[in-house]
């Protein structure tokens, strides 16, 4: 039978559009699962915002008070889409009401608020999830399971990046990712917790880091009206950057294998280059969302006496691929993904289990930033300390 689940969205700019788009694909992509979203509330500041998501996705009720989205009692699940600033307020006020929480990214403004919305959100029992939908693609899933299997042998080396230039033009606007006060870290939280996600769900935890930051575009444009961080504008009056645009890192492994990991917001050239490249001692693989659903792979024991990458495509025989499409090599997007995600959150929530990935994996990443940030200052290596009980 199938299993209504009452969603409120609070936020309806790029992230809110998108999870509402994703929850009603869930009666499309995952019809086995016999789970039916409701898009019963959203909130947004801007009533625009609510307008056009009534329009496009039929929501039953709108507010500019996200507070009543969390009152309201058709409402089981709520997506925080909101700039990390508000964040905190709103995943609190959520565990308190008793709604189960899909917070985007990187949650907190920086690592410690980040940790103390995951250990309020482990008291209050809720089920919650995090955005980091780069993970979810059919390839990286696959490769997943082959480091599992142990088919790349101990890994020795990873070299994470996340080089999303959305800021490299200076007349993008100071929008709130740009700011201390709504953003809290810059690139830090926000790519960088994306290439922590990948790292540490394919090579373990990390022990230690070494690490630096920069701000090249120290001021942008004052937004004349609400713009996003894709907005331009010249010539009239600019404020300051107050978070870093770059962060690089030395990291140590757990396990053994030594890495680099760096992301950036205003390099040149990269759009969306989200990659990876690993090394183990018996194989290798590297990805990059920009070609998402192509994974080179080396093998010792697949083709030994033939050393070098094959190129493989994403096909029905990997995890999710099915879902979307019948044949080999034709591949999924990136909102795609986001309706992977939120099915596998609402599955855990119907289901009252925990799924990956939840606050708990945010709190792992949040450690591990909370080590970067620290290196900023004593510029030597600093241990990562345990977020979570495991
Ligand atoms: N997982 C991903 O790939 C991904 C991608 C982009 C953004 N994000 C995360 O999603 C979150 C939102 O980012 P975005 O790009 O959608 O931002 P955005 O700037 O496009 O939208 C923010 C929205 O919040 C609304 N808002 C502001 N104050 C509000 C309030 N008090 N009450 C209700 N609404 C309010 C704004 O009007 C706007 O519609 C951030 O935490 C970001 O890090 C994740």
């Amino acid at each position: 039978m199938t299993r209504n689940v009452g969603i409120g969205v609070i936020a309806m700019g790029w992230m809110g559009m998108t999870h509402s788009r994703a929850y009603q694909q869930i009666v499309h992509r995952f019809p086995q699962s016999d789970l039916t979203p409701r898009l019963v509330i959203c909130a947004d500041s801007e009533p625009s915002r609510t307008d056009e998501a009534v329009q496009r996705f039929g929501f039953e009720r709108t507010t500019s008070d996200w507070r009543a989205v969390l009152a309201d009692a058709d409402v089981e699940v709520v997506s925080i889409t909101a700039p990390n600033g508000l964040h905190r307020e709103m995943c609190l006020a959520a565990f308190d009401a008793g709604k189960h929480v899909f917070c985007e990214k990187p949650v907190g403004r920086c690592p410690a608020e980040t940790l103390e919305i995951a250990a309020a959100a482990r008291d209050s029992g809720v089920h919650t999830f995090t955005g980091f939908c780069y993970r979810w693609s059919p390839v990286v899933q696959e490769l997943k399971k082959l480091i599992e299997d142990g088919r790349l042998g101990d890994l020795t080396h990873y070299r994470g990046r996340f080089f999303c230039g959305y800021g490299h033009n200076p007349y993008r606007v100071l929008s709130w990712r740009f700011q201390k006060e709504h953003a809290g870290f810059g690139v830090l939280g926000d790519l960088m917790s994306h290439t922590l996600d990948m790292a540490l769900m394919l090579a373990g935890p990390i022990s230690e880091v070494v690490s630096q930051q920069e701000t090249f575009t120290p001021q942008r444009p004052l937004p004349s009206s609400t713009g996003t961080h894709f907005s331009e504008q010249s010539g009239g009056p600019v404020g300051p950057v107050s978070n870093e645009d770059y962060v690089g890192a030395m990291v140590r492994f757990s396990g053994g294998a030594r890495g680099t990991l760096e992301a950036c917001r205003v390099i040149a050239g990269s759009d969306c280059e989200h990659a990876f490249e690993l090394n183990g001692t018996r194989g290798a693989a590297r990805w990059n969302f920009e070609r998402m659903n192509e994974l080179e792979l080396f093998l010792d024991d697949a083709h030994p006496d033939q050393p070098g990458y094959a190129r493989l495509q994403t096909r029905p025989q990997y995890p999710h691929h099915a879902d979307f499409n019948p044949g080999g090599s034709v591949g999924l997007g990136y909102e795609d993904l986001m309706t992977i995600e939120v099915h596998e959150f609402l599955r855990g929530v119907v289901e009252d289990r925990s799924v990956e990935p939840g606050l708990d994996q945010m709190a792992r990443v949040a450690a591990v930033q909370d080590a970067m940030a620290r290196s900023w200052e004593s510029r030597t290596w600093e241990a990562v300390a345990a977020a979570v009980a495991e």
